[in-house]
């Protein structure tokens, strides 16, 4: 296949806005290098669906970083930060790992219960709130503690968990 039709399937895998974005991405490797710049597409191609990852998004990915779909489907089911089913508005991931574990989290883990009706793994009625177990965070010294979108949150109380829940619109 020639560069150019190679270019042309390409142009029709993604809109403009998310080629843009993962183009800025393959630029910062060799040539022929485009599948390191997995992890990240990946993460783009997440935010613009919604959050999650459809096996479609991964198999366009693969062609588009010149990569074998595999790949991308082990890259994606290795790091807990991808979802491959719907999530919530917000996705609530709680560190259950030793450090949060022995600091707490299986309270905070029971309020969030509580509080939402839902069990890890499972998402508010509503659709707002997914609650997600993962392992250690790399903030074992601010344990217990979750991640909401970018941002960290530490030394969880029960008040703080009501708090954080009460300002999710
Ligand atoms: S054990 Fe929870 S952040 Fe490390």
């Amino acid at each position: 296949m020639s560069q150019l039709q190679q270019k042309t399937i390409k142009e029709q895998l993604f809109n403009a806005g998310i080629r843009q974005q993962l183009d800025k991405w393959v630029a910062k490797y060799p040539i022929d290098q485009a599948q390191s710049a997995v992890i990240p597409a990946l993460h783009i191609l997440q935010a613009e669906n919604g959050g999650w990852l459809t096996k479609a998004l991964m198999n366009d990915l693969a062609v588009y970083l010149d990569m074998p779909a595999i790949s991308v489907y082990e890259v994606a089911t290795f790091y807990s930060m991808y979802e491959l089913e719907a999530v919530g508005k917000h996705k609530i991931s709680i560190c259950t790992n030793i450090s949060c574990m022995l600091n707490g989290s299986e309270e905070i883990v029971k309020h969030f219960e509580n509080r939402l009706g839902i069990k890890f793994g499972q998402t508010t009625a509503d659709g707002k709130i997914t609650l997600k177990e993962v392992e250690c965070l790399g903030a074992c010294c601010g344990a217990p503690m979750l991640q909401l979108g970018r941002e960290y949150h530490e030394n969880l109380t029960k008040e703080k968990v009501d708090n954080l829940l009460d300002g999710l619109e």
